[in-house]
């Protein structure tokens, strides 16, 4: 654009705005430079590491929980525009889940920092400071659910047959499948970490997979014409399934073991999980899009790694 089109759509601008164009142009004269620091809040961002111990590798658990957080805002940032509207086209579609999925390789390929970047001596320590949080407490974790599929898929695996289609939400909540990181299986007891969970999160989390209903990945894709469903997008889809229920959850799971089997015994988690049953993914079967799994792949959900 040219000085004199640009003062043009100015003029425009302001008139429309009945805004004082000539207050506003001043105001340029005064204007301090924008910096890199004040953009994207460094300050603010490196104050954010508040530890409970002197152990120095407690810093990088606070750390890397917070990178794996903006990980999940950014998904969630792609998954509110591709459920935004219900026309969205096919091309869209790939391009969102293409992001959403190199966000969650991201998060899966770092996890290293956590495997093996900090010293389990230490992490022994400072662990005990923080019961009964966990990141089992994560609601972007669980958000980024609802957005991606039906919530039926998202209980117990033995009750998904009975609760197929069902759009209850009250009653699909009752099993939704974390309940089991939180709930003793004897007494059927509410753990605290659970419940504070609950409290502060539930009724937020009804009202988003309510309005998800409609609106989620899977919902999104049904919609498409025929000849959107392509093999390349289907391929997509099958692909962030595994790394986000599959791949993430198997790194995670190995790193807990890691740390909690480091030792002579077995540690019980901050969250009083019953870990090493509740974090396998084949325990869980969490899919979003079973229907375009094949009977083989099915069968083999959440047994190991696979690249589609
Ligand atoms: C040393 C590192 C870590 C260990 C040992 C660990 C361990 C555990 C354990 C044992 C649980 C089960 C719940 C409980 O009883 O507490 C859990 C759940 C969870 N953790 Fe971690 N974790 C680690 C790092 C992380 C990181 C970096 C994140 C990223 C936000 C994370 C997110 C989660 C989530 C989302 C759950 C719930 C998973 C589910 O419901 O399937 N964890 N973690």
């Amino acid at each position: 654009m040219t000085r004199d089109e640009i003062l043009n759509k100015l003029v425009d601008k302001y008139r429309n705005q009945e805004q004082p164009m000539n207050s506003y142009l001043e105001g340029l004269l005064h204007a301090k430079p924008i910096n890199y620091w004040d953009y994207i809040q460094v300050e603010a961002l490196f104050g954010l590491q508040k530890t409970r111990t002197d152990f120095p590798d407690e810093f990088i658990f606070i750390g890397y929980h917070q990178v794996t957080e903006l990980l999940l805002m950014l998904i969630l940032h792609e998954l509110k525009q591709a459920t935004a509207e219900e026309g969205v086209s096919g091309k869209t579609l790939f391009e969102k889940i293409k992001r959403v999925n190199r966000y969650t390789q991201v998060a899966q390929m770092s996890f290293d920092v956590m495997r093996d970047g900090m010293d389990p001596e230490q992490y022994n320590q400072f662990r005990h400071t923080l019961t009964p949080a966990s990141g089992f407490q994560s609601a972007s974790f669980r958000e980024i659910e609802y957005y991606c599929t039906d919530l039926w898929n998202l209980v117990y695996s033995h009750k998904k047959e009975e609760l197929k289609g069902s759009k209850n939400v009250d009653e699909l909540f009752k099993f939704i499948y974390w309940q089991a990181g939180g709930t003793d299986q004897k007494t059927g007891k509410k753990s605290i970490t659970l419940s504070q969970f609950e409290d502060k999160y539930l009724a937020g989390f009804k009202e988003l997979a309510t309005s998800c209903q409609t609106r989620n990945l899977w919902q999104q894709y049904q919609r498409l014409p025929k000849e959107e469903q392509t093999d390349e997008l289907r391929n997509m889809m099958k692909l962030f399934d595994q790394t986000f229920n599959v791949n993430w959850p198997l790194v995670h799971l190995r790193t807990a073991e890691h740390y909690l089997e480091h030792g002579q015994e077995v540690k019980a988690a901050t969250g009083g999980s019953d870990w090493k049953k509740y974090l396998h993914p084949s325990f869980q079967r969490r899919m979003f899009f079973p229907e375009l799994l094949s009977q083989e792949e099915l069968d083999n959900w959440g047994k190991g790694e696979i690249v589609f």
